[in-house]
């Protein structure tokens, strides 16, 4: 058992190093309260190596948490005193990555940890290692679970699934292939399929942080909500990077205004209208603008008060130059690939550079960007240089700056590395 190496510490926090990926709960973090502040970050004012990141914590105690929902045993704490603090370690696999699967009873038995099941009903149960079948992944989704494989399942199986998510409480179960190359297959073959309990379930609410979202099995691969942003929309709809480092400038006397490229269903448009802003959606698709219309009616907002533009975001882009649209954030998290009318086919490892170039001359001083990606083979390093270059193409600085990885339950390992990159700036004149 490895502790975090502390690097240094002053009167409110330290700064610890830890594995990329790994996860970190904080019971008490600069003055918040309870377990709702489990969302602690990997902060890291410079780019975090493949496998370490700095990490500022409270000084309160904070723990790092395991990967997975195991419930440790107190033997497996590790508990490092310091001048003002005590920092509580429940990872017992560092810095190795191991862990042994536990046995399927106590998968059934097991609540989410650190999430508060009041606030949160959708997150992944197992990830990639597989608690019920190695390969497997597993996402409670509500009432549902949605399980990932790369083979068809078995009678065997299915009923085993069957009974370890009833003892979950749960009330229906699907299961859909690993896809990699989905733009090849029809809507049809990509849906989840129905493998036990109640079809009602197909389309409904699902809670993330309070804030509720429509998912809908019967819309091909995505179900609605790419829950591993969970902790970046977390931040938008609470105005908070990290300590110090609000998502809207406090500064800004107007209301916020935001801008959100490649909105999907409008996950980040809610969050941000939750927290108070303007919001400019922007989606080639018509079908996932009207369902972001729904989320919005859903958590009590009138979309009426919101744009919701269709079309291609370069094209759009290129309408708000000439109309001298500013805005204080601008959520840039684009898909792998895409093809356009504007600019043909877009790769984001190729391209992202570019549309920052067109997007940051929209941003106020001081406005805040946040651009991610979860292009598994680009390199965090290459992915902030890139970033960082088309900033200064643009003859403008960065101001704080904060990195951060996937959420905890999309479980790092040294074979599968953190793919999601997100890299939130401060853009000033
Ligand atoms: C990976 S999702 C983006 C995820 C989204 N940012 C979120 O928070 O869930 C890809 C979305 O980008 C949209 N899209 C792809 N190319 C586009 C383009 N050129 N202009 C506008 N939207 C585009 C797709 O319709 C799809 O809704």
């Amino acid at each position: 058992m490895t502790s975090p190496l502390i690097l240094k510490e002053d009167e409110r926090s330290f700064l610890v190093q830890v594995p990329v990926g790994v996860p970190l709960l904080s019971r008490h973090r600069y003055g918040s309260e309870g377990f709702q502040s489990w969302f602690l970050r990997h902060f890291a004012p410079e780019v975090p190596s493949r496998f370490c990141q700095s990490v500022a914590v409270g000084k309160q105690s904070f723990l790092l948490v395991p990967k997975t929902a195991d419930p440790l045993p107190a033997d497996r704490l590790s508990i490092k005193e310091s001048s003002a603090g005590r920092v509580t370690v429940l990872h017992p696999y560092l810095p190795r990555f191991d862990w042994e699967p536990p046995n399927e009873q106590e998968t059934a038995a097991l609540p989410p940890l650190w999430l508060d099941s009041r606030a949160t009903n959708a997150y992944r149960w197992d990830h990639a290692l597989g608690r019920a079948f190695p390969g497997w992944i597993g996402t409670r989704l509500g009432e549902s679970i949605l399980y990932q494989s790369e083979n068809r399942l078995s009678d065997a199986e299915r009923s085993s699934l069957e009974a370890s998510g009833r003892a979950m409480g749960l009330v229906a179960g699907y299961w859909k292939r690993h896809e990699r190359a989905v733009q090849k297959k029809t809507k049809t073959d990509l849906c989840p399929e129905l493998i036990w309990g109640d079809a009602s379930t197909v389309q409904g609410p699902i809670k993330e942080s309070g804030v509720c979202y429509d998912i809908d099995f019967a819309e091909g691969y995505s179900f609605g909500l790419f829950l591993d942003q969970r902790e970046n929309r977390y931040r938008v709809r609470h105005n908070l990077i990290e300590a110090g480092f609000p998502v809207i400038s406090p500064r800004v006397q107007h209301r916020p205004q935001v801008l959100n490229t490649f909105a999907y269903t409008c996950g980040f448009s809610v969050c941000a209208a939750l927290a108070g802003a303007e919001v400019v959606s922007v989606d080639l698709s018509r079908k996932y603008l009207a369902w972001g219309k729904r989320n919005f009616v859903a958590n009590g907002l009138d979309p009426e008060k919101h744009e919701f533009l269709y079309g291609d975001v370069f094209g759009w882009i290129k309408r708000f130059q000439r109309r001298e649209r500013r805005f204080d954030l601008i959520v840039l998290d684009p898909p792998t690939f895409s093809r356009s009318k504007e600019w043909g086919a877009f790769k984001v490892t190729r391209d992202m550079a570019k549309l920052i170039e067109m997007v940051v001359p929209l941003l106020n001083s001081g406005g805040r960007l946040l651009v991610s990606s979860n292009a598994a083979t680009w390199e965090p390093e290459l992915f902030t240089a890139s970033i960082a270059k088309a900033i200064r193409t643009c003859h403008r600085r960065i101001g704080a700056q904060v990195y951060a990885t996937q959420p905890w339950d999309f479980g790092v390992l040294r074979a599968a590395e953190s793919y999601l990159k997100t890299w939130w700036l401060e853009v000033l004149d």
